[in-house]
């Protein structure tokens, strides 16, 4: 029988993009007073009737979050969700295919592979050799590239650890990198201090020439420059590094190259924007997030290689209890990924590419970014200072009443959160200023709502 509170998730899941608008974008709570609240509510004591629960936990939902899915959410790489992706991730919760082997899921697993195979393809990857995989997410992808690179550059550390290898392998980032690499260094036994991180430009990207001298001073030290990271799209400016030069490099000293385009490998699916990620193609391996700029629910992350054999040597293990491989042609992801058991995270990817199509995706990106650049342009109009040269919609901006010391950008940012309107996050640039951020997340911003955000902060500012 149809329990009734799947209807009403049903008609929560048409209701609230319409509702989102009305709603507050900041939640704030007194963290002790909510978690006492929460306790003294659930006590678990009784079993509870499923759908009060459920009306009760929807209430407290839209109250209780910032929400990322608002189209005044200036925020970090969390983006708005298509309906069809969502009705893809209902179904994966409903059906739960487990798609650690091809054989418990075959159609799901065959529906990934020919979204990730057209996600390559704009990457410029020859979709027939290369081997892509869908991950929690882009910490996870970068994790599985750095341990393919070390099961091909280092072969032996595999068996006998990192203690065996003669040369200390290497990895090289930059200051605006993600710090997903320092846990990566710290949970591969690498160590932090392997970690380089590479000055960077005035345009705010990795210097490749200092990029060449670092290697070439490690390798004269003994060490194995093993891995380059170029960043397409920096978390703080969003910001593309030079791929090209950067690839040349790491192929001088026989590097592994990633690119680590997380939230900028949405850029492939715009013709306008592909080019500021020519050199893409040349990477060794590729972290892309769906669950940044492709507009699913968390999480989806996605890696490409070029060598699908450094993934299977890297993740392969032999285990008797596992279903045998169905056939040559298939694939067992937990043969070549680090997970095992794994959610079908691709379905809600595939849903939003089958809906939306490949123009829809190039619209939906161009679309964000046309109202980056619409806020750069109405910030810098109205005397506030952008500081980076983004053509991707990240923009970091300060105020002369900033750089002179009659506010911060903490006090700007805290006071944007009290008025509860929108949502933007301040950032360290490396070797520069603390400035203020704001990301354009959602495909459903318009320039109504970039016109607010800049009100907003006319509005606070004004107060100094
Ligand atoms: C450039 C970049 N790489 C990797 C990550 C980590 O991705 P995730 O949070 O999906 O693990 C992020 C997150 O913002 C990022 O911006």
């Amino acid at each position: 029988m149809t329990h009734p509170a799947l209807a009403r998730v049903a008609a929560e899941l048409a209701a609230f993009p319409a509702l989102i608008r009305a709603l507050p974008v900041v939640h704030s709570p007194d963290p002790i007073a909510l978690r006492e609240e929460l306790a003294s509510r659930f006590t678990f004591a009784a079993a509870e009737p499923l759908l009060p629960l459920t009306e009760e936990i929807i209430a407290r939902l839209r109250t209780g979050l910032i929400h990322v899915t608002h189209p005044r959410y200036y925020g970090l790489f969390n983006p708005s969700v298509r309906p069809a992706a969502v009705v893809g991730d209902a179904l994966a919760a409903l059906y739960n295919p487990q798609l650690a082997v091809w054989s418990h899921a075959p159609v799901v697993q065959e529906l990934e592979r020919l979204t990730l195979r057209t996600f390559a393809a704009a990457l410029g990857y020859d979709p027939d050799t290369m081997a892509a995989h869908f991950t929690s997410g882009g910490a996870e992808a970068n994790l599985a590239a750095t341990l393919a690179a070390l099961a091909d550059r280092c072969p032996e550390a595999s068996v006998d650890g990192l203690a065996a290898l003669t040369r200390r392998p290497m990895i090289y980032v930059s200051g605006e990198s993600h710090h997903s690499f320092v846990k990566i260094a710290r949970m591969t036994g690498l160590g932090t201090s392997a970690i380089r991180e590479v000055p960077i430009t005035d345009q705010l990207v990795m210097d490749p020439d200092a990029l060449h001298r670092m290697m070439t001073a490690d390798a004269s030290l003994g060490h194995l420059p093993l891995m380059a990271v170029g960043t397409a799209g920096t978390t703080s400016a969003g910001m593309v590094d030079p791929l090209p030069a950067i690839a040349d490099v790491a192929a001088h000293h026989g590097a592994w190259f990633h690119a680590d385009a997380a939230w900028g490998g949405a850029a492939a699916l715009s013709p306008r924007l592909r080019p500021l990620l020519d050199g893409i193609e040349r990477a060794d391996s590729i972290t892309w997030d769906a669950h940044k700029w492709l507009s699913v629910p968390m999480g989806a992350g996605m890696i490409f290689t070029r060598h699908p054999e450094a993934m299977a040597k890297a993740f392969t293990v032999a285990s008797s209890y596992m279903p045998p491989a169905t056939s040559p042609v298939t694939s067992d992801p937990h043969l070549v990924t680090p997970q095992w058991s794994r959610r079908a995270t691709g379905l809600k990817v595939f849903f939003a590419l089958a809906e939306l199509g490949l123009d829809g995706y190039a619209r939906l990106i161009e679309h964000q970014a046309a109202m980056g650049a619409l806020l750069r342009e109405r910030l810098t109009a109205e005397g506030w200072i952008v500081v980076n040269d983004a053509v991707l919609p990240v923009v970091n901006f300060t105020h002369p009443a900033i750089r002179d010391g009659r506010t911060t950008t903490t006090a700007v940012r805290d006071a944007i959160y009290a008025r509860g309107n929108a949502w933007i996050s301040e950032v360290q640039l490396t070797g520069r200023e603390r400035v203020l951020r704001a990301c354009i997340t959602s495909y459903e911003t318009m320039p109504e709502d970039v016109e607010a955000l800049v009100g907003e902060l006319n509005q606070v500012i004004g107060d100094w």
